[in-house]
């Protein structure tokens, strides 16, 4: 399933339509996947016909998505936390460097128990989630988890490298970057194709 869904993202031919719709359905996975990440602790509940031992989730979830194209991912991560707190960065590759620029930032107030989830599709150099888990971990973040739907080997590489406490989801891995510093294969400019730009 999730490989037939990152199939359709890839793919240079799906209309706008589907790949929105594979993005959300990939996004519902990973989230689910985000799940094993939250801590609980035993919970007794009485039911109508007796009690039951449960579990209750004991974080507060912070959702971060980047901006634009992390926001693609928000509306499957809030339908599983729906009571998460949600905070943003606007960060733009320059065309011409591929270096990151913050232009945007509104986090809640953090605390050193939340787990938080950044959201972006593409983790190529790297630099724009790494500049994300720079300004979360100097806020006070200690647990942080990003998620992606595709990470370039290099990038992923240099992030835990310099975060070996950060952990990771992705749904793909690629092996290179192109001399623009796009992923290969990769699925182009996800931004672009999700917005219908
Ligand atoms: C894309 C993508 C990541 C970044 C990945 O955003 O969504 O944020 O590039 O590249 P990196 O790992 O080399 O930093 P982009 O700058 O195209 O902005 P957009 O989301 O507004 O399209
Ligand atoms: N951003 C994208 O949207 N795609 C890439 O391949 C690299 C950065």
């Amino acid at each position: 399933m999730r490989e037939s869904l990152l199939t359709i993202l890839r793919d240079e031919k799906t209309p706008v339509d589907q790949f929105r719709q594979a993005a959300h359905q990939l996004a519902d996975l990973l989230a689910a996947e985000a799940t094993a990440f939250v801590a609980e602790e035993p919970k007794m509940v009485k039911t109508p016909c007796g009690q039951a031992k449960g579990m209750e989730a004991l974080q507060r979830v912070v959702l971060v998505p980047i901006l634009r194209a992390g926001l693609a991912m928000l509306p499957s991560f809030l339908k599983i936390f729906p009571r998460a707190s949600v905070g943003f960065f606007g960060i733009r590759r320059d065309e011409a460097t591929a270096k990151p620029q913050l232009y945007y930032e509104e986090l809640p107030a953090l605390k050193s128990t939340d787990l938080i989830f950044i959201l972006d599709p593409m983790i190529a150099t790297a630099g724009s989630s790494l500049l994300a888990v720079d300004r979360l971990a100097s806020r006070g973040a200690s647990q942080i988890v990003l998620v992606g739907i595709i990470g370039a080997t290099e990038g992923l590489e240099k992030l835990a490298s310099q975060h070996p406490d950060l952990d990771m989801i992705v749904a793909g891995e690629d092996p290179q970057l192109n001399s623009k510093k796009f992923i290969v294969p990769g699925l182009g400019d996800f931004g672009d194709r999700y917005f219908g730009n």
